[in-house]
C-alpha cells in the first residue's frame, strides 16, 4: 500500500467486478446501438479504458476536460471546458463516464451543454456516486459504487494531481493535506 493512504475503499478486484458488472448492464441496455463514450478528463480516464473494454458493443469514445475551480478537495460549481469535443452528437447516444459524481455541479453543466446539441439521448455512468445533495436533480443513470463523504484517491482520482495511478481506491492520511 502506498505510504500516504491511510485505508483501502475499494481493492483493485472489487473495483474490477463492479466495473464489469456495469458494462455488462450497458452492453444489454445499448444493444444494437452505436453509443458514444464521452469520457470526462482527468478523473475517469482509467475506469474509461476499464469499462468500454469490458462492453461488447460497436461504439465511439471522445474526451472532454473540465475543470471546476475551489480548493483541492470542495469542487466550486464554477465550471470551464477547457478542452471540448470535435464528434458531431446530433442523433447519437452519449454515455459519459465520470469518476465521481459529488455535488452533480460538474455533470449537471456538460449534461445541459450537451442536451443543447440534439443528441438522441444522454446518460451518466459514474464510478463513485458520493452520498451527498444534488444539485439540478442529476442523477447517474449507471455507477459501480456509493461512497460515504469523504474525499478518495485512486484509480484514476487525485488530490492535488497525485495518486491516480493507485489501482485500488484509498483515503489519504491526514497528514497529507497539513503539506
Ligand atoms: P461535483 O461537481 O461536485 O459533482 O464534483 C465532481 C468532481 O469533483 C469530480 O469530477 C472530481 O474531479 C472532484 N471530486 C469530488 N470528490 C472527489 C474525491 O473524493 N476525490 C477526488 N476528486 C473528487
Ligand atoms: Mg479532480
Amino acid at each position: 500500500m502506498h505510504k500516504d493512504i491511510e485505508s483501502i475503499y475499494y481493492s483493485a478486484d472489487e473495483i474490477s467486478a463492479a466495473v464489469r458488472a456495469v458494462a455488462a448492464e450497458i452492453t444489454r441496455d445499448y444493444a444494437g446501438k452505436n453509443p458514444l463514450f464521452l469520457c470526462i478528463l482527468k478523473g475517469s480516464f482509467i475506469f474509461a479504458s476499464d469499462l468500454i473494454r469490458a462492453t461488447e458493443l460497436d461504439s465511439r469514445v471522445d474526451f472532454m476536460e473540465v475543470r471546476s475551480y475551489g480548493n483541492e478537495t470542495v469542487s466550486s460549481g464554477v465550471i470551464t471546458v477547457t478542452k471540448d469535443i470535435k464528434t458531431d452528437i446530433a442523433g447519437r447516444d452519449v454515455i459519459i463516464i465520470e469518476d465521481i459524481l459529488d455535488t452533480g455541479r460538474t455533470l449537471g453543466y456538460i449534461k445541459k451543454m450537451l442536451l443543447e446539441r440534439k443528441p438522441a439521448s444522454v446518460k451518466i455512468c459514474t464510478l463513485l456516486d458520493k452520498m451527498v445533495e444534488k444539485a439540478d436533480n442529476v442523477k447517474a443513470d449507471y455507477k459501480c459504487f456509493d461512497i460515504e463523504n469523504q474525499f478518495v484517491v485512486g484509480y484514476g482520482l487525485d488530490y492535488a494531481q497525485d495518486y491516480r495511478n493507485l489501482p485500488y481506491i484509498g483515503i489519504l492520511k491526514k497528514e497529507v493535506y497539513s503539506k
